[in-house]
């Protein structure tokens, strides 16, 4: 979701009583409401700003996983980890908060949900503040080999293209798996890059349950899916940079990542290699690939012990989490088209829901796309 205005100084503060009111009417600290919110406007008349303590920010990242309208897996908003990064202001402790973030949510593949959380933003200099330029902590690299043809992650040819002009130098030969580094600006800074180490990186490589060919495509897949573009805004204040993470639903790497034709597209390798007829779409031979290589995705990661939830399970997950959520008198909000999972839509019961999707907050939000990042291929 898009938001372009967020409060300024001068109204600030009805958000911030917002969520303070709902927060502490939810962990049961409702009798300090009014004091606390007494607090925060003598704050925001001295510094034209409010810090957040530590047990608001908490609560307020698990209520904006909460109300993340395209997330299925929110069955598991009270399990977030929260980390407390605002302190940060150096580029050797954006490295450690990083890779720290890395290592703990990827934990040898009994992935936690984590979110890190920088320094906010003054809602009067919102551009003083430390921006990641990575879509996700761990990506791989596109090569644009030549006009029109990519080696690697069509989405992030860009970025790769941007990293190199930093003085990133790819691996050699480049790869079509070639782990791009971390790249961020604090105020004031200039940007900087630093490749995780790769010991940090765990990876999965793709083979097939009863298909022993398959291993010879070479695909393979990160672990964990860490977003750290998105903005996160509790109670008025934005949080430009706080990573977050859960584990993968497999039609996400499956179908998606390696599915799309814009993407890897690997739907026409992977039919050659099960002999399906890809001569006329008739013969289902893209809906027949997509199945081989999802169960190839879910073999692979349930094999090396990699937390990943399958789309069926996920949209079950999903409906328990409706009723939970009904039961404590809050309605759910939900965008139909990304809830979906993108394979057998019709065979999990969310396909069959209507949705409200209204955006409510505390949430993450798309920040406004960085420059640097755009290119065509
Ligand atoms: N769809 C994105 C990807 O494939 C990741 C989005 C977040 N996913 C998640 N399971 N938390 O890389």
């Amino acid at each position: 979701m898009h938001r372009s205005e967020f409060p300024r100084s001068h109204d600030l503060l009805p958000a911030a009583a917002d969520f303070i009111g709902r927060c502490y009417s939810e962990i049961g600290r409702a009798e300090a409401v009014n004091r606390r919110i007494q607090d925060i406007r003598i704050e925001i008349e001295t510094t034209g700003t409010y810090q957040h303590l530590s047990f608001e920010l908490e609560h307020g990242a698990r209520m904006a996983w909460r109300n993340s309208n395209r997330c299925i897996g929110r069955l598991f908003w009270k399990s977030l980890k929260v980390r407390d990064g605002r302190h940060i202001n150096t580029n050797d402790a954006v490295f450690d908060a990083l890779g720290n973030h890395l290592k703990y949510a990827t934990n040898k593949g009994a992935i936690r949900p984590l979110v890190s959380i920088f320094a906010p933003a003054h809602p009067d200099r919102p551009e003083q503040s430390l921006i990641l330029a990575n879509h996700q902590l761990i990506r791989y690299a596109g090569h644009a080999v030549e006009e029109g043809v990519c080696l690697g992650d069509p989405n992030e040819v860009g970025f790769t293209r941007f990293c190199q002009n930093l003085g990133w130098k790819p691996a050699t030969p480049p790869g079509r798996f070639d782990v791009l580094p971390w790249v961020w600006k604090l105020p004031g800074g200039d940007w900087h890059y630093r490749a995780p180490r790769n010991e940090w990186i765990l990876e999965v490589p793709i083979r097939h349950p009863d298909c022993a060919d398959f291993s010879a495509l070479g695909l393979r897949w990160y672990a964990v899916p860490i977003i750290s573009d998105m903005l996160l805004e509790i109670g008025g204040l934005q949080y430009p940079a706080a990573p977050f993470n859960g584990w993968y639903m497999g039609t996400e790497i499956g179908s998606r990542n390696l599915g799309d034709a814009n993407r890897y597209n690997c739907l026409p390798e992977v039919a050659q290699l099960f002999g399906l007829d890809t001569r006329t779409a008739a013969s289902l031979w893209k809906d027949r690939s997509l199945v081989e290589l999802n169960r190839a995705v879910l073999h692979s990661f349930e094999s090396d012990g990699v937390r990943m939830v399958d789309h069926h399970t996920a949209s079950e997950q999903f409906m328990k989490f409706m009723e939970t959520e009904g039961k404590k008198g809050r309605s759910v909000q939900g965008d139909w088209s990304w809830l979906v999972p993108p394979m057998s839509g019709s065979a999990c019961p969310i396909f069959h829901m209507n949705l409200d999707n209204e955006v409510l907050s505390p949430n993450f939000y798309y920040r406004s796309p960085l420059p640097e990042r755009s290119a065509a291929l």
